[in-house]
């Protein structure tokens, strides 16, 4: 599918994107190990999250839809052994947490994706997780797991990463002892939030995380918020469209996700938080942004890197406009995301005629640019689909997008939002 961009225009209105994406992985999951049936509202239905649930429907887990938008999901009680392989599509998240799941249940579990996710490193689940006891093969999906007793660890990320971090949680919670997982800064933390809602007992010191073995979540009614990952390039076109002014309601704006907004605070896009509440340990908020009057150029550096993580390819476009020198460095992770991210921003936005230097972990972008569109490939990359139409919506001429269907894993209504904002 190619989607193409021409029109610049103001933003304007309120929307809500679309649910969570890391929230709605994990309530399927601690659903799934729950001591009783849980409640979800509004989860995402993009493909990553699909994949999730279907993944946990062939280990044993049951669901039925209560309302337009609601499930009710009744945990496994015996886990099934899988007949066939676990499909994953593109999800990291799916296959590394339900990796830790699986970890410590007596299963034989082979999962795989698409050309994306097979390309993207297993090793760091699987080192920790073979520390514990798990026989893990495979340093890129697919990968086979045989689960079983579990030992605790005390384990150091080598980088920070939630998804890491998550995967080797889960596995502590039936293992023989506490498990402390530290990381060397600290990534989105709503495992740790959203289990302890559940009634886990899970304590955090500096950057070190333990959990002991032997624990349960009970079952738990949730009603997901929207993800910032995904009002992000709203947020991001509206501080670059004169005359914008659009809110999204009811978003995630967890302290370990909300790192955009202190990249905003640099580069003086006026916003506001409104209606603050807490569902799960989970703080939510209006966000509501205008356009900037003045675009001064930003840093990010490796501590901010971890809270902004998936807005990078969106901030980069952002930097192809501001005043002046903008520098992202110890941003080494995005070479290993749904595609090299830096790689593919830099060469696209180059082509669209920005001025951009390379390094290994990041980029310095000279703006202020005009930009022209062009035709980019999505490298089935959700983020740099939806960060080029960003980019195209303020770009002469028509910018298309092929490979634009990865834009379902996380947005499925994209382009129709787009449409009714303003932007064709
Ligand atoms: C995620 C964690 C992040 C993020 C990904 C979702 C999660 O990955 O990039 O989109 O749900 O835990 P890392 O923590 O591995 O960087």
């Amino acid at each position: 599918m190619n989607l193409s961009f021409t029109k610049l225009a103001a933003l304007q209105g309120d929307f809500r994107a679309p649910s969570d994406k890391s929230m709605t992985h994990r309530s399927y999951m601690f659903a799934a190990i729950a001591s009783s049936p849980s409640l979800v509202r509004n989860p995402l239905r993009g493909e990553d999250c699909e994949s999730t649930r279907n993944a946990l429907i062939r280990l044993g887990l049951r669901h039925e839809m209560v309302g337009t938008g609601e499930f009710r999901l009744v945990p496994c009680k015996e886990w099934v052994q899988p007949d066939a392989p676990l499909d994953c599509g593109n999800s990291g998240t799916t296959i590394r947490l339900l990796s830790g799941l699986v970890a410590s249940r007596p299963l034989l579990v082979t999962m795989f994706g698409d050309a994306s996710l097979s390309k993207r490193p297993m090793r760091r689940i699987a080192e920790p997780l073979r520390l514990m006891g798990v026989k893990f093969d495979g340093e890129t999906p697919p990968v086979t797991i045989r689960g079983g007793q579990l030992k605790a660890i005390s384990y150091n990320t080598p980088v920070a990463s939630a998804q890491i971090k998550s995967a080797v949680l889960l596995a502590a919670l039936r293992a023989d002892g506490t498990t402390v997982v530290t990381e060397p800064s600290l990534s989105r933390d709503h495992t740790e939030r959203m289990l302890s809602a559940t009634g886990v007992k899970i304590d955090r010191t500096g950057l070190a995380v333990s959990l002991a073995g032997n624990q349960q979540p009970s079952g738990f009614e949730f009603d997901v918020p929207s993800d910032i990952s995904s009002a992000a390039f709203f947020l991001v076109a509206a501080a670059l469209m004169n005359g914008s002014l659009v809110t999204a309601l009811e978003v995630a704006v967890n302290p370990t996700r909300s790192g955009i907004l202190e990249v905003f605070d640099q580069v003086g896009v006026p916003y506001e938080l409104r209606n603050p509440r807490v569902t799960m340990n989970e703080q939510v908020a209006d966000v509501t942004v205008g356009t900037a009057p003045v675009l001064r150029p930003f840093k990010i550096e490796e501590e901010l890197v971890p809270r902004l993580i998936d807005e990078i390819p969106i901030l980069a476009v952002l930097a192809t406009q501001c005043e002046g020198t903008s520098v992202i460095r110890g941003a080494r992770e995005l070479r290993v995301k749904e595609s090299d991210r830096i790689a593919v921003m830099a060469e696209g936005l180059t082509r669209m005629g920005a001025k951009i230097e390379v390094f290994e972990d990041g980029m310095a972008i000279s703006g202020p640019t005009p930009l022209t569109g062009i035709k980019v490939d999505s490298h089935l990359d959700h983020r740099i689909a939806m960060s080029f139409a960003v980019a195209g919506s303020i770009a002469r001429d028509v910018t298309e997008i092929v490979g634009a269907e990865a834009i379902q894993t996380s947005f499925p209504t994209f382009e129709s939002e787009l449409n009714r904002l303003g932007i064709s």
